[in-house]
Formats: structure tokens, sequence, C-alpha cells
């Protein structure tokens, strides 16, 4: 049987007791951590958010009696003494640990069931057992401290932005569609039958208007939906820090959002040096073959085209001269890659796409490539250019140069934690700069937005927007911690025709756009000031700066990668009279 707290109060929490407290008569209420029953001695290890205590149930054999039952995750009240553990039991890797709680009295607030997986223990617990009870796996240390420093990076965000003469300003959630390239969350509206809201996937044309609105630099924590697939860093609604600035020129984005992520790597302890690195896109495609390079580790890759134009190795002399080229990046110490472990990477080159891999080994013996066909000299000449030193693997791939930069961007991730080329506790940012504004989609025969349609081209390639689309590069910028995108962001198109001709491009007759953003057009031509501005994914901040891989540890009611709410068991179906009311009917 419960008991009741009454008017019980606590005066201490389960983390704060020190030894200076010894002595002290304390009231600790939280959850039991830990028992070990002794006989004629029972330790509970009390806990709450803040932490655990130890506490010492001894010489009453009522009391003792009365605690037997106990058991974890029930919910206790401690009334009892302060004192110093005796030296041999002091626990030094907790903060209580110079002190226990001699409890004279314990109430027993409420029962457990035995919980599915230990609170206590770090176990191997499935996913789908820790989402389904994520009451309990919320409970674990781990989350609590994952969650806290999300509180704390929230407070430290909203401070630094009111600091910096932001407003914080909310955005509807029932909306209408924002082109971010995913499929929009609808929501049906019981009052005008067959229309749809549709859910924010980003705040991105109303930040703009609040431009347009004068507020010259607005802020929000803003949750946003889209309906794609989930993955380690992806969830179908998550949070960004949104932020937008009129006036604004790049640099002055990279130094907001520059301070805005240092003060959140304060929380952790972290002094993180400015200003980051700035690489252009087509260095980070060709050096890392990806648009979020991981700066951690080396294994650049290289171009070694004109290295190949008159080879004895007739598949690279074909692809150069076909257009193609021939990258490769270096391998430290991979000379001694067995038989098995070179045809391994051969095996992953494949099935990420390439045709296939030559490598190259510099061992003390001598050079040696895979390929016959490329000669000594030719193996001697491609190794020296590569700066491979003695025991080093070169690894080349042919084919188009993105193509060929692509496989071996994901080729060097895969060897680099393979190899443990990863440092832990490195920090590596860097701003990736001047996307191209738009990619050609060929299914559709239209052009694609590379961003969103309201970044604007940079001035230099304006001429190009007609006759060569393909040309034209963004005033766009995303930033990049250890290869995860942390935000991506642009300045904006902010006169009316150009952002028309931008639709145009994108396959948009002058009607759609009329339709679908003719308010924001119209806005445009009532005084719109210069602006740009950027959003940071809040999760995956939280995420790496935890030490986590996925963002789910950061978010407490995440949905799995199949797009499901295993405690509340979303999505589900409604009632029929629901649907009605809504003007629904299921085709099937
Ligand atoms: P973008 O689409 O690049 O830009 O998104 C900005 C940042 O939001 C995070 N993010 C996500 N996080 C978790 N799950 C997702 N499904 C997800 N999608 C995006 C990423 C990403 O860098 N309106 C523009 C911003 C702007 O131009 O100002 C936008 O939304 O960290």
């Amino acid at each position: 049987m419960a008991e009741q707290l009454g008017s019980l109060a606590r005066t201490h929490t389960c983390g704060a007791l020190r030894s200076a407290d010894v002595g002290k008569n304390v009231v600790l209420l939280g959850w039991v951590h830990r028992i070990r029953d002794l006989g004629s001695l029972i330790f509970l290890d009390v806990r709450d958010r803040h932490g655990l205590t130890q506490v010492i149930i001894e010489g009453d054999a009522a009391l003792l009696e009365k605690v037997k039952p106990v058991r974890s995750e029930f919910v206790v009240a401690i009334l009892g003494d302060v004192e110093r553990r005796s030296p041999d039991t002091v626990n030094l890797s907790l903060p209580t640990g110079e002190v226990e709680v001699r409890a004279k009295e314990v109430r027993i607030l409420n029962e457990a069931k035995t919980p599915p997986f230990s609170i206590a223990e770090d176990q191997n617990v499935s996913e789908e057992t820790r989402l389904k009870y994520r009451y309990l796996d919320l409970r674990r240390p781990q989350l609590q401290k994952n969650l806290a420093l999300r509180h704390r990076i929230t407070i430290a965000l909203r401070k630094y932005f009111d600091e910096q003469g932001f407003y914080e300003i909310e955005t509807p959630i029932l909306t209408k569609s924002t082109p971010e390239g995913a499929r929009d969350f609808l929501v049906p509206s019981r009052v005008h039958p067959g229309e749809f809201y549709a859910l924010p996937q980003s705040p991105q044309i109303f930040k703009q208007i609040l431009m347009i609105a004068g507020f010259d630099r607005y802020v929000q924590i803003a949750r946003c939906f889209r309906d794609e697939a989930l993955r380690a860093d992806r969830q179908l609604e998550f949070t960004q820090v949104d932020l937008e600035m009129s006036f604004a020129t790049p640099p002055m984005v990279f130094e907001i959002v520059e301070g805005a992520l240092a003060a959140c790597f304060k929380e952790i302890g972290v002094d993180i040096p400015r200003p980051f690195k700035r690489m252009p896109y087509a260095e980070a495609m060709a050096k890392y073959g990806n648009d979020k390079p991981d700066l951690r580790f080396g294994l650049e890759i290289q171009d070694f085209g004109p290295l190949f134009t008159e080879s004895p190795f007739g598949i690279f002399r074909e692809a150069v001269a076909h257009g193609g080229t021939i990258r490769g990046f270096v391998i430290p110490g991979a000379a001694k890659f067995s038989r098995r472990e070179v045809d391994d990477l051969v095996e992953q080159a494949k099935q990420l796409g390439a045709a296939g891999l030559i490598y190259a080994r510099y061992t003390a013996e001598g050079v040696q490539a895979s390929a016959k066909a490329i000669g000594d000299e030719g193996t001697r000449q491609v190794l020296e250019a590569s700066g491979a030193s003695k025991d080093d693997l070169l690894v080349l791939a042919s084919g188009a140069p993105d193509a060929a930069s692509k496989v071996l961007g994901q080729l060097r991730l895969q060897v680099a934690r393979k190899q443990n080329l990863i440092p832990e506790g490195k920090w590596e940012l860097t701003w990736v700069t001047d996307f191209p504004l738009f990619d050609w989609n060929s299914d559709e025969k239209r052009w694609d937005s590379v961003n969103h349609p309201f970044t604007a081209p940079r001035e230099e390639d304006l001429h190009l927007m007609k006759s060569d689309p393909g040309k034209v590069l963004a005033k766009a910028y995303d930033v990049i911690l250890n290869g995860w995108e942390l935000g991506g962001g642009s300045i904006r198109i902010h006169d009316r025709e150009t952002q028309a001709d931008v639709f145009r491009l994108l396959g948009l007759s002058d009607e759609d756009a009329r339709n679908r953003f003719g308010f924001f057009l119209e806005s445009l031509e009532y005084g719109t000031p210069p602006h740009g501005g950027l959003a940071l994914g809040l999760d995956r901040i939280c995420a790496l700066l935890s030490g986590e891989t996925s963002i789910r540890e950061v978010i407490p009611f995440p949905k799995t990668t199949q797009a499901v709410d295993l405690m509340c068991d979303a999505p589900s179906t409604v009632d029929p009279r629901q649907m009605r009311e809504l003007h629904i009917r299921p085709i099937a």
C-alpha cells in the first residue's frame, strides 16, 4: 500500500549532500536505484534528477522489515541523518560519495512493477523496448544528462540572441506548404471541405516576411515537420534555431552563428576557435567527395588525371581522354594490408558505385600497383605525386570528376572509421560556401533549387541566370561539425523580378507561383530590405555535444526509423466520425 507524502517536503535533492552537511537531519525524495540487502543492514541508492545518495538502514528491526519488500524504481521518502562514510567506503566517483543518510523513517510512496530493463545498469536493450517504455528509458542517467544539456544549450542560445538584439517571434504551425524539398504533412480543414493546412517544413517564408515587416533581427526555436526518410540525424519533427537578419551579408551571418555555436560549446566547457574555416562547395566535393566534410582526419582526395593522359593502363588513359578523371587518396600505413583487406576495399568501392578500385603500395621492397599495366614508372610517379610515404597505400578510382570523388568520399569515411583514424574529442567546424544555385533534374527536365527557391544568386553570376543556370553559384552556406550539417542558410532574393525568374526556372508557371506564393511575391513589392539568415538543427547540436551518434538520444519522445511513436502508438486509425467531419474518405 502506498503511503502518503502528506506535508513532507524535501530538504535536499539526491545530488546535494556533501561532507559539510554531516549531522543534518534531512528528507530525500526519489526512486530506488539499487538495493543491497545484507540481512541486518540494507543499503538503498536513492535517485532523482540531480544524482544519487546512499541510504543506510541498520539496527531498527521494524524499519528493516518494512524496507525488505522494496524493489528498484519504488518511489520513497527517506527521513534521516547525514553521516560521514568510513574512509574505505567513500565513493569518489559520486559527488555525494563522502556521505550517506542513516534512515530513521522510510515511506514507500509508490511501488513499481519490475521494469523491462534496468535503469541502473547499462544493459544492451533493444531500441524498440527503450522507446516503448520511454518514461523508464528517460530515467537513465545518460538521458537525464542529455536533456539537461539540451535545456542549458537552449537557454544559452536564447540569452545570446537576446544580447545580439534578436526578437524571438513565433510563426504558425498550421500554414501553407514551404518548399524545403521534403514532403509536407497535411492537416485537413473541417471548416473548409477539401482544403488542407500544411505543417511548416521551416519558418522560411514567415521569417522573410518578418524582415519585410521591419523586425530587423528574428530568432525562433522552431519545430519543423518533414515527411522524409528517417535516419540517425533526421526526424519527422525536429527543432531548428531559426534566424534571419535584415541588411545582412554572409560575414555578418557567419559571425552571429559562430557566436551562437560558441555559446553552445561553452555549456560543455569547450572554447571553440573562431572564425571557423571556410571552404567553397567545389573544394569540399573535390577533396572530400561530400558537401559536409569531416575534417577531423586527413585522407584527402587528390586529382591524378594529368598523370594518366599517356598511361599504358588503358582504362585510366581512356577515362581521362573522355572527360573523366583519376582520383584517389593515401591510407597511411596500409601498405601492409593483407590480400583480403585490399579485396575488401575494392568490394566496398564497388558497392559504393565505383567500376573498380586500383591500389598502389609503397613498401621497403619498392612500389607495386594492382594494375600491372600502370608500370613501375607510372606507379612511382603517382605515389610520389600523392605524397605517400613508405608503408602507405594509395587507392585510385576513375570516372566523372564528381562521381569519382563521391565514391572516394564515402570510402574515405568507411576507411577512417575502420582504421580508427577519427580522433576522439576533436571538434572541426567549417563553413561550406558557394553552392550551385540549381541542380538539373533530368527526370523532369527542369532545374531544382539546391537550397530553396528564395536563395539569392551571387551578383557576379546574375548574367548567367538565363544563359547558363547550372553555372550560377548561390550566396548560400552550410555550417559543418565533424561531418554533420549543423545548419544551412543564405542571403535571400529580395526583389520580385529575380524571385519570379527563379520560380520560372524551377518549372513553376506564373499561375502556380501566384497560387502557392502570391502573397509572398506581393509582399516583396512593398519595400523589402536585403536580408539573409540561417537555421541550425538544435537536435544535431545537442547530439554531437552530448557525444551521441543519433539525435534520438537527445529528443525525449522520438519516432523510430519506421516513423512510429512506439510509446503512444502513433500514427493510428481514427474514429470514422472524425474522418467524416474532416470530409475524408479512405481510398481503399
Ligand atoms: P535546412 O533544410 O538546411 O534549411 O535545415 C536547416 C537545418 O535543420 C536541420 N534539419 C533536420 N534536423 C533533424 N531532422 C530533419 N529531418 C532535419 N532537416 C533539417 C539540419 C539543417 O542544417 N529554411 C532553411 C534555413 C535558411 O535558409 O535559413 C532550412 O530549413 O541541421
